[in-house]
């Protein structure tokens, strides 16, 4: 590992020593993913340093590679991304007490916040408006901005790593970091239990992790899908029912009928098909987060009172609840563990739908690098 201080590019309150890493980045928003160096600090005393294991490719990076997000969070290149990220610890600062080196951690969609705001102080960290986000934030410690799991090492401060659960197999549990906590988080919020009607709409990384969760939480789980021949595995998965969500007769007869549907779609669809399904006061909450605005129709929701929301990620506090609700009930991801060296082509198969059910890259590969 080479050692330097960087003076130059950063004002000198910011000096520190760092070291070298080996990542894959994408230099703009056509480029392919390819084998770079990048700078990560050394260990505060605060921050725990990570040999990444496994890193999930979740279809928000694929988007912020390719800059589709350009109107809410630009991409800065190059850009390293990466945000369902687990491994072992190897070094930790003089005040961390809650991970020792050999110990499992896991890194999301976040690598820390202002801790003093009203939603740091409930836990709520995603909404905190001074967060910082895994890769592409303003990095506060190198200048810069973040970068996220394509690499072989990250380091976190201490209150934005988490724990592991030992039971759970490494590759799938990686994951959990984004499509599980972004599921498990809306499905408890609106009271996901035994005796509810629940949709999910679009089986991809989130959406059968929504069909995990659901199911486990003893809703009645119907999957909405668009590729007919992910029926057995959506009912493998835990599923009631499966529809065809092209097929309007199938559609018709669940009319009226949900609590609570969850959308993991990533691409433009008729969102309206689904708030339809909904019973008086049911929620349609939207995860996917598409490159362009869905058209609404107000009848849709205003006819029995239907609502319409979104939600992002989770907090630490709830992250680490569902990790521990995973150890407790065996669930992680179903996965397809690739070497880094596939990675441009996942995220061809991604844009066709062709995942069962999340790419987790082995990052053991990064080595030959
Ligand atoms: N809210 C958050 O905090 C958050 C966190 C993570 C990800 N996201 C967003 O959530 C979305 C899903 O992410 P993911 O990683 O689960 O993606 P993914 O694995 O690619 O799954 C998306 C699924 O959507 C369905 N789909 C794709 N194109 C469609 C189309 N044109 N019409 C209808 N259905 C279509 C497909 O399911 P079927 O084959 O079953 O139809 C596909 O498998 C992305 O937009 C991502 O950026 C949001
Ligand atoms: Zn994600
Ligand atoms: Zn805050």
């Amino acid at each position: 590992m080479v050692r330097f201080a960087m003076s130059e590019c950063v004002p000198s309150v910011y000096i520190r020593q760092m070291y070298k890493a080996k990542a894959y980045s994408a230099t703009s928003a056509t480029s392919r993913l390819a084998s770079t160096t990048i700078t990560r600090r050394d260990a505060t005393e605060q921050d725990v340093q990570i040999e990444i294991l496994y890193c999930g490719i979740c279809h928000s990076d694929l988007h912020q590679v390719r800059n589709e997000w350009s109107g809410v969070m630009p991409t800065v290149y190059p850009c390293v991304p990466g945000h369902e990220i687990v491994g072992r610890v190897t070094r930790v600062g003089s005040a961390v007490s809650k991970f020792k080196p050999g110990d499992l951690a896991a890194v999301g969609c976040m690598v820390d916040s202002d801790r003093t705001c009203p939603e740091c102080k409930a836990g709520l960290e995603q909404f905190c408006p001074n967060f910082t986000l895994t890769y592409n934030f303003p990095d506060k410690h190198l200048g810069g901005v973040t970068y996220g799991g394509y690499s072989d090492s990250i380091v976190v401060d201490q209150r934005f790593v988490l724990r592991v659960p030992a039971n759970l197999k490494l590759a799938g549990a990686a994951p959990l970091l984004c499509a599980g906590i972004t599921t498990y988080s809306p499905m408890r919020h609106w009271g996901v239990t035994k005796g509810k009607k629940v949709g999910i709409v679009g089986l991809g990384g989130l959406g059968h992790m929504g069909v995990k969760f659901a199911h486990a939480l003893g809703a009645h789980v119907v999957v909405f899908t668009t590729s007919p021949n992910k029926k057995d595995d959506a009912l493998r998965l835990g599923a009631d029912e499966v529809v065809i969500s092209r097929n309007a007769d199938e559609m018709q007869k669940h009319a009226d009928s949900f609590d609570f549907i969850l959308d993991a779609v990533s691409a433009d669809h008729d969102i309206n098909a689904f708030i339809n399904l909904l019973r008086r006061d049911g929620n349609l909450t939207l995860v996917g987060a598409p490159e362009k605005p869905l058209a609404v129709a107000a009848f849709a929701l205003l006819m029995r009172r239907r609502s319409l929301s979104g939600s992002p990620i989770g907090g630490i506090a709830e992250t680490q609840e569902m990790l521990d609700f995973c150890g407790q009930h065996n669930v992680t991801s179903d996965v397809e563990v690739i070497p880094i060296q596939k990675v441009n082509e996942a995220y061809e198969r991604l844009l066709k739908a062709d995942v069962k059910y999340r790419f987790s890259i082995d990052m053991a590969s990064l080595k030959s690098e």
